[in-house]
């Protein structure tokens, strides 16, 4: 959307993979601390999003949203005003139908215009509209609502569309919004199957899975609109760190949104080297926004690849295997030549690995990657 937002993939935290319906303002209000005392914010991760469970059971009198007053008694527009306070920018979600996921709070239907502008009345800078509960309605008219609706508030909102792919919203979204998932929802496994609750053949769940999905998508993807493969893994409960590492690593291989689920306020030290490795969020945010994918599969050694502003290549080398493994990315896998001499960085280690003729391999963890940008050989 060209709304001047988004011109790399927004980040920041999002509650709902953690805390689920557990969210009330003393929490939010710890994350904002956290999100500051870590380092995150400096790193980039700006917006703080609020995820289904902050709404009331009905409208007010008006019709118009309201908290839920256990959970947050001093009100959203006070919850904006702290978060703004600490330089961080607050995200709100609502749902495009008659109630949310989950909840079973009013969704936004019909309602659009009146929302919009009590969003943008409490300082809202980013609004995710989710999927649920839409019988009947058209995905890209209503969404499109909003949009304009949001748009006609004069506040700056990034607009992030939840419909897990079903429409096809690469197709028409980058006129409509900032960013759109494209799948169902991550969950903290590597592959738990597929959720077959709601659609015939399923969601995937586990971040392979919706890693899977990806690759076919890149050229829907730029600058202002983005294909968002949801709320990191990395770092939850039960996630590995290997595998968090890996999670990471491939969605700024995918210039997807980077969006961390954690609890920000008990970082071990490893998760915060994942996070703040700027070597690899500056993957993520490339200026020039092409968003890469795998370029080779050899057994459960795989390559991606993502070329960047300044001609240097980002390569993901990522075992699927269950035991370690020695992965070669080969130069005519990112498009060069044999018998040209690159230089290698790996930014894991954040250690120049010299220059290289035809191919460079490395020993991967099971589970893991190695990552590596790759550039002119220096004269
Ligand atoms: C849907 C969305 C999730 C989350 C929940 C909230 O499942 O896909 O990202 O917003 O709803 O209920």
């Amino acid at each position: 959307l060209e709304n001047s937002l988004a011109r790399t993939p927004p980040m920041g935290w999002n509650s709902w993979i953690t805390f689920e319906l557990k969210v009330d303002e003393k929490l939010v209000r710890s994350m904002a601390d956290a999100m500051v005392t870590s380092g995150m914010k400096d790193a980039g991760y700006v917006y703080l999003v609020v995820d289904a469970g902050w709404k009331g059971k009905q409208r007010g009198p008006r019709g118009e949203l309201v908290a839920d007053p256990a959970k947050f008694p001093s009100g959203i527009k006070a919850l904006a005003d702290y978060i703004h306070s600490k330089g961080l920018k607050f995200g709100i979600y609502t749902d495009a139908g008659i109630k949310d996921c989950d909840s079973g709070a009013p969704g936004s239907h019909d309602h659009e215009a009146q929302d919009a502008a009590t969003f943008a009345s409490w300082g809202v800078d980013f609004v995710k509209e989710d999927w649920c509960n839409t019988a009947g309605l058209k995905a890209q008219e209503v969404y499109t609502k909003m949009s304009r609706a949001l748009r006609d508030t004069g506040r700056p909102i990034t607009f992030s569309m939840c419909e897990w792919g079903d429409n096809h919203p690469w197709l028409w979204g980058a006129d409509v919004a900032n960013m759109w998932r494209t799948t169902g929802d991550s969950k903290q496994c590597w592959d738990c199957g597929h959720d077959t609750k709601d659609k015939p053949g399923g969601y995937p769940r586990g971040w392979t899975l919706i890693l899977d999905a990806q690759p076919t998508l890149k050229q829907y993807a730029a600058p202002g609109h983005w294909n968002d493969a949801d709320i990191l893994v990395a770092g939850v409960r039960g996630v590995p760190v290997e595998e968090s590492r890996a999670n990471f690593s491939l969605w700024s291989i995918l210039a997807s949104p980077l969006f961390v689920g954690a609890d920000l306020r008990s970082l071990s030290p490893k998760l915060k080297d994942i996070f703040l490795n700027k070597e690899v969020i500056a993957v993520d945010q490339d200026p020039a926004g092409i968003e890469g994918d795998r370029v080779a599969k050899r057994g459960d050694g795989e390559v991606w690849a993502r070329p960047l502003a300044n001609h240097d290549t980002a390569v993901v080398l990522f075992n699927r295997g269950p035991s370690p493994k020695t992965i070669a990315v080969l130069w005519t896998d990112i498009r060069k030549t044999s018998n040209e001499t690159l230089t290698v960085r790996d930014l894991w280690m954040h250690r120049d690995m010299g220059g290289h003729r035809g191919e460079y391999s490395a020993m991967v963890p099971s589970h893991g990657v190695v990552m590596l940008r790759i550039g002119p050989s220096q004269p």
